[in-house]
């Protein structure tokens, strides 16, 4: 079988190879694409620049081949800009054009070929997907009705570090810990609903198979087949279980969490809006006709990939640098003895008057930017660009972490200085209302959860500043800072281990 399979292939690669030479002379011809490598037929640029297309790596290439450059991954164009100006024209003025997501063989399983939100294309779908989320996930209100649970998940962190013996003296993985958390602060706003501990068995098999999804979907392993189709057949054990993974995820999702909220709206009927939660106003939208269950579920898969590790990454690297950067620690400790009291618990409403702590979490997301190419965009139709024209269906990435980390652009950026945010970059503010600095994205596909990000990054970090001495682990003087950038994601390579010393008022 094998065999024949290899058959195939082989003749399958001889036509790709004749058809690539004979399209790349027809496209030479009538289009003026972006510089780039030299590419090979069949292969294209793949072999020369690897598989780890990191932030690193593309801004390495951007420096050679300038603030727009393009590369054949097999069948496949990536399209990398590197630039204010250009990310402006992608994200703003021809943000219809560019406004769509690609797709592959992985992310159609995970996404129900584009049933979801944050992976479809542009288009009727996505804009009703985005209207039905809007109500139940991203306006203040739901800030309002879900920041005293986030201050709760925040004071109960607190509590079982200060709890654990190990915590004060030879330290404990903070991360663990804010995990927990940060599944509770969005399953409250989905499902009303909280995981008692670590050790909940709920909580682990949900963990694990979010997990599971992103390390099948992130992975490097199936791109042979996705850059060159003609193999895809060889990837036929890694999408059997990439359907068996989304199988069973959604079905907890469903079995778990969406039934059980069903079956409590039929028992005790709430009639006060403002009980609602996320599951609730979506299942109106699917009583009313306007999306379907399996919509429904994908918007249940979308935030469990799109809200929780991206948060969790940005609060576990502000206190790594928090630690790392004492002096800085100490003055975000005295801002909030300052303004709030000692002692006294930061709330949502204290953020704004805390100008440091915001400034801290501005040059975090910065320096480590969580997203770092933001999620990929692609253009359903030929488009131009930088006076370039970008063929069909390129996959654009925009490398918002060079943006931020140009010297050209930036004084001394690889230091971490939250002053900047108060000094000569004061007007930047994470909306993106400055092209050189885009943690959640501008425009039509940027992140709409940076209204709950922002105020559970600031409870977070404050009540951990507040009640806590962060320092590295006994016989170290700092916190290993190595990053590891996945396709979407920029994180800490290893999770630390933080001495949290208790303040006592
Ligand atoms: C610090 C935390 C977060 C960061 C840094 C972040 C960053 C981003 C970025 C860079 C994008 C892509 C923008 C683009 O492609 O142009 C994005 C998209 C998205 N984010 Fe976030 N995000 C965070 C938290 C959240 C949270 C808490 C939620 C939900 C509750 C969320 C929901 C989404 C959704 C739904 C999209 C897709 C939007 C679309 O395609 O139309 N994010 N985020």
């Amino acid at each position: 079988m094998d065999l024949l399979l290899l058959e195939k292939a082989l003749i399958g690669l001889f036509i790709a190879m004749v058809l690539a030479i004979a399209i790349s002379k027809l496209r030479g011809k009538r289009f003026k694409l972006p510089p780039g490598p030299l590419p090979v037929p069949i292969f294209g640029n793949w072999l020369q620049v690897g598989d780890d297309l990191n932030h690193r790596n593309l801004t390495e290439l951007a420096n050679k081949f300038g603030d727009i450059f393009m590369l054949r991954m097999g069948q496949r164009s990536l399209v990398v800009v590197s630039s204010p100006e250009l990310a402006k024209e992608v994200l703003h003025t021809q943000g219809v054009e560019f406004g769509s997501r690609t797709r592959n063989v992985v992310f159609d399983i995970f996404t129900g070929k584009g049933q979801d939100m944050v992976f479809t294309v542009y288009g009727e779908h996505w804009r009703k997907m985005r209207r039905i989320m809007t109500v139940p996930f991203f306006t203040n209100k739901v800030v309002q009705q879900y920041r005293q649970g986030w201050e709760d998940e925040a004071a109960s962190v607190v509590e079982d570090v200060k709890k654990n013996p190990e915590s004060a003296t030879t330290g404990v993985v903070l991360r663990q810990r804010l995990q927990l958390m940060m599944y509770n602060n969005m399953y409250r706003i989905m499902f009303d609903r909280r995981f008692e501990s670590e050790d909940d068995p709920l909580f682990l098999k949900l963990r694990a198979l979010n997990g599971e999804r992103s390390r099948l979907a992130q992975s490097f392993d199936y791109n042979y087949g996705d850059f060159i189709p003609i193999l895809r057949p060889f990837l036929r054990g890694y999408l059997k279980t990439c359907k068996e993974v989304k199988e069973t995820r959604l079905k907890l999702f469903k079995d778990y969490f969406v039934d059980e909220r069903k079956k409590l709206a039929n028992t005790k009927k709430t009639t006060n809006e403002g009980l609602k939660c996320a599951i609730d106003h979506m299942l109106d939208a699917q009583q009313k006709g306007e999306i379907n269950e399996d919509n429904l579920l994908y918007i249940v898969e979308n935030i469990n990939v799109a809200a929780i590790e991206t948060t969790l990454w940005s609060i576990e690297w502000g206190i790594a640098e928090l630690v790392n950067h004492p002096e800085i620690q100490r003055k975000l400790r005295n801002e909030l003895d300052t303004v709030l009291g000692p002692g006294v618990q930061i709330t949502e409403p204290d953020a704004i008057k805390l100008p440091y702590l915001q400034a801290v979490i501005k040059e975090t997301l910065r320096l480590r930017m969580a997203i770092p190419l933001l999620v990929p965009h692609m253009n359903l139709h030929n488009a131009k660009l930088g006076g370039y024209d970008i063929p069909a269906e390129s996959k654009i990435l925009v490398n918002a972490w060079w943006l931020a980390n140009n010297p050209a652009n930036w004084k001394n950026p690889e230091e971490f200085r939250p002053e900047r945010f108060l000094e000569e970059e004061s007007k930047v503010e994470a909306n993106g209302n400055d092209f050189r600095y885009l943690p959640f994205g501008v425009g039509r596909r940027s992140c709409p959860g940076i209204i709950l990000a922002l105020p559970i990054l600031a409870i977070t970090i404050g009540r951990l500043v507040q009640n806590f001495e962060l320092l590295p682990p006994p016989g170290h003087s700092k916190l290993d800072t190595t990053e590891k950038g996945g396709q979407f994601s920029l994180h800490i390579l290893k999770h630390s281990t933080i001495v949290a010393k208790p303040r006592v008022f």
